[in-house]
C-alpha cells in the first residue's frame, strides 16, 4: 500500500476543496448527457402549481425534496465549518447530506469532529463515506462500523473511484477482492449501503451485481460534472503521470446514460450525480427512475462564495426549478414524475448508446 500519513490525507482533502473552487475541473466537450433527452410536454396541465408536492422517499425515509448534497469533505480544520454549515442548510431544507471520505478519521481519530455534524445538527440525514479500495489493503469491518457509529451515519456510501486513484500521486491501485469486500459490507452493515462512483459512472451489469449482493442504493456518479482525474492531476507532479489534458481524460459513462442503465435494474435505489447543474436535468433523472439527485461542487461553491444563506438559496431555487418542470409535465408529485420515463425522448448520442446497449 502507498502508506499515507494522516497529515498527507489532511492536506489532500484541503487541496481538493481549494482546487474544486479555483480551477476548471470539468472536461471540455464532456457533458452529462441529459441534453440528449427531451420531454414531451403537457400543453394543458390540469393542476395547481401550488399543490405540487416535492416530498420524496429514499431508503424508506421521507424528505422534502428529491435532492441531496453529495459527500465532499472532512479531516482538516476548515472542513468542520464546511460540513456543519452544509448540515444546517440540509436539515433546514429537509434533504440528506453526505460527508467526505472518513479515512482521515480512521487514521487520525482526532479529526472526528470535522465529520460528526450530528453533534450540532442532530436532525440531518447523514450519509457516511469510505473508499472501497481501502478494504483491499488494511480496512476491516470493525473500522467500517466505527466510521458509521462515530458520526451516527444513517446510511454509508462506499465510494468506488478507480480512475481517480489512477491519477492521484498517492493512488491505491490494488483493487483485488473488491467484490468480496463489498459483499461483506452489504451483509454486515447496520445501515443501508450506497455504492457511489465519483465521475465515471456504473454500468448496468455492475448495478445488477450490486443489487444481487444486497446493496441498497447506487450513486451512478457519471461523467460530465466535476472530473476527479483532472482535479488529481493538478496535484500530481510525477514525471509519468497521465497528461493533464482534456482529451486523455474523456472517460466514463455520462450521468444520464448511467442513470438510464441503472434504471433497468429493479430492487436498488438510484442517486443520479455528476454535473447536475439545474432542475431540468434533475427532473429528467427522476423521470428515469432516480430517487435522488446528488449535487457536490455547485453547492460547495455557493457555500464558500455566498455563505450558508447562499447555499440555501441555491438549493431552494434548484428545487423550485424541478417543480416548474413538473408543472409543465402536468405531474403532481415526485412519485408521479418517477413514472414519466416514456415521455423522455432519447436523441442523438443517447439513442445510439441506449440502442446499442439494447435498452430501447
Ligand atoms: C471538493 C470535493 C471533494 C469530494 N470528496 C469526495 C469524497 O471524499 N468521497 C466521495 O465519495 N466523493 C467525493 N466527491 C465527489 C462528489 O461526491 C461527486 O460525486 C462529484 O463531485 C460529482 O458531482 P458534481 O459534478 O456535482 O461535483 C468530492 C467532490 C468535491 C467537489
Amino acid at each position: 500500500m502507498v502508506e499515507n500519513s494522516g497529515m498527507d490525507i489532511r492536506d489532500r482533502k484541503e487541496d481538493h476543496v481549494n482546487l474544486a473552487i479555483t480551477e476548471n475541473v470539468t472536461i471540455s466537450g464532456v457533458t452529462n448527457g441529459f441534453e440528449d433527452f427531451e420531454f414531451v410536454p403537457t400543453a394543458i396541465p390540469d393542476l395547481d402549481f401550488d399543490e405540487i408536492s416535492m416530498e420524496s422517499t429514499f431508503l424508506g425515509q421521507k424528505f422534502s425534496a428529491p435532492i441531496m448534497v453529495a459527500g465532499m469533505t472532512g479531516g482538516y480544520p476548515k472542513a468542520k465549518e464546511i460540513n456543519n454549515k452544509l448540515a444546517r442548510v440540509c436539515a433546514k431544507i429537509g434533504i440528506p447530506m453526505g460527508i467526505g471520505s472518513q479515512r482521515a478519521m480512521i487514521v487520525r481519530p482526532e479529526t472526528l469532529d470535522t465529520f460528526a455534524v450530528k453533534k450540532e445538527v442532530p436532525d440531518v440525514f447523514l450519509v457516511g463515506n469510505l473508499g472501497l479500495v481501502q478494504f483491499s489493503y488494511d480496512f476491516t469491518m470493525d473500522q467500517y462500523h466505527e466510521a458509521q457509529e462515530k458520526v451516527q451515519a444513517d446510511a454509508m456510501a462506499v465510494h468506488v473511484n478507480s480512475f481517480q486513484e489512477l491519477c492521484q500521486p498517492e493512488g491505491d491501485l490494488n483493487w483485488k477482492g473488491s467484490w468480496k469486500n463489498l459483499e461483506k459490507i452489504c451483509k454486515h452493515s447496520k445501515v443501508p449501503v450506497i455504492v457511489k462512483e465519483v465521475g465515471t459512472g456504473i454500468a448496468y451489469e455492475e448495478v445488477l451485481q450490486l443489487s444481487k449482493i444486497g446493496c441498497n442504493a447506487v450513486d451512478v456518479g457519471g461523467a460530465g460534472g466535476t472530473s476527479w482525474p483532472k482535479l488529481e492531476l493538478f496535484r500530481n507532479t510525477k514525471d509519468d503521470a497521465l497528461d493533464l489534458n482534456d482529451e486523455t481524460l474523456k472517460w466514463g459513462i455520462p450521468t444520464a446514460f448511467a442513470t438510464w442503465e441503472a434504471s433497468q435494474v429493479k430492487d436498488i435505489e438510484i442517486i443520479s450525480t455528476g454535473g447536475m447543474y439545474h432542475g431540468l436535468m434533475a427532473a429528467k433523472a427522476l423521470a428515469m427512475g432516480a430517487s435522488m439527485v446528488g449535487i457536490a461542487r455547485p453547492v460547495l461553491k455557493s457555500l464558500i462564495e455566498f455563505g450558508e444563506r447562499g447555499a440555501e438559496k441555491w438549493l431552494k431555487h434548484y428545487i423550485l426549478n424541478i417543480k416548474r418542470v413538473m408543472f409543465l409535465l402536468g405531474v403532481q408529485s415526485v412519485d408521479e414524475l418517477k413514472m414519466q420515463k416514456q415521455r423522455l425522448i432519447p436523441l442523438r448520442k443517447a439513442r445510439e448508446w441506449l440502442s446499442y446497449r439494447k435498452f430501447l
